[in-house]
């Protein structure tokens, strides 16, 4: 049973879904754009509705209050943007911006929570961002930063765009730390999401591609290291879901 297992999930490895670094782009463009009318229904039924509490737990560790600036990266559908305007509170900004059109209408049409402060919606590319420098408190990108072509240009743009001493904040996906959810997670992950994915989404390549750019993606270690090089200081790291999800965040030199 556990060979077969294993087994599957090396044939998984085999059929390679993840584009080439040349395709990435826009290959990701697309596909976000498919599946935006059914992202947030996906997201709260593969995560069962955990989301909305490591976005929460994100806003919370920023420690905004009201009248703080802050910008939302590779937003989506807003989720996090809209939690960060109500930190920054009635006198603060926030700024959202992604490169999917699909993804920003969804956005477009939420309403900013009472007492919040308003948020703005701009199409823009995480790795040329047209805001200035020194501008924001706090920068945060959810799940986004994985599906940037080039991640050193992405978290450069993060870095610059925050204030010094702002900080910048990383919530993705990761490895689980302990080893038998380790297995129970790529099970669930190589095998039942694209499934689920793939039904509710009417595109099960999206859903393959999922685990493979987890797969992709820079171990803690390697993650803290860029953020350094890019200009930060004093990186924490929060794991939830046994580390199936980790929270970075840097304060700017
Ligand atoms: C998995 S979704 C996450 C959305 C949202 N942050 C959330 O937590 O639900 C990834 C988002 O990153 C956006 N994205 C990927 N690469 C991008 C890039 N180079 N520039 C701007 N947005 C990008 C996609 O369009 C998509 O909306």
């Amino acid at each position: 049973m556990f060979t077969n297992l294993v087994t599957q999930m090396a044939q998984s490895h085999a059929n390679n879904p993840l584009p080439t670094p040349q395709q990435k782009h826009a290959y990701v463009q697309d596909m976000f754009d498919a599946i935006a009318p059914r992202y947030d229904l996906l997201n709260s039924v593969l995560s069962m509705r955990l989301h909305h509490a490591w976005r929460d737990a994100t806003v919370k560790a920023l420690a905004l209050t009201n009248g703080s600036s802050a910008l939302d990266i590779c937003t989506g559908t807003g989720d996090l943007a809209f939690a960060l305007s109500g930190a920054c509170g009635p006198a603060g900004v926030v700024d959202a911006s992604d490169f999917s059109e699909g993804m920003l209408s969804i956005a477009r049409t939420k309403i900013t929570p009472r007492g919040g402060a308003p948020v703005t919606f701009q199409q823009a590319d995480a790795q040329k961002l047209p805001y200035a420098g020194n501008t924001y408190d706090a920068v945060t990108v959810a799940f986004g930063m994985r599906n940037v072509a080039d991640i050193t240009a992405g978290i450069t743009e993060m870095v610059r765009v925050a204030k010094p001493g702002g900080r910048v904040a990383i919530l993705e996906f990761n490895q689980p730390t302990k080893a038998w959810f380790r297995v129970l997670y790529r099970f669930y992950s190589f095998h039942i999401l694209p499934v689920i994915g793939g039904l509710i989404s009417g595109r099960k390549s999206a859903y393959a591609y999922l685990p493979a750019s987890v797969d992709a993606w820079p171990d803690r270690e390697t993650l803290t290291a860029h953020l350094q090089t890019a200009g930060c200081k004093s990186v924490s790291v929060t794991d939830f879901l046994f580390g199936a999800v980790a929270l970075h965040i840097g304060v700017k030199r």
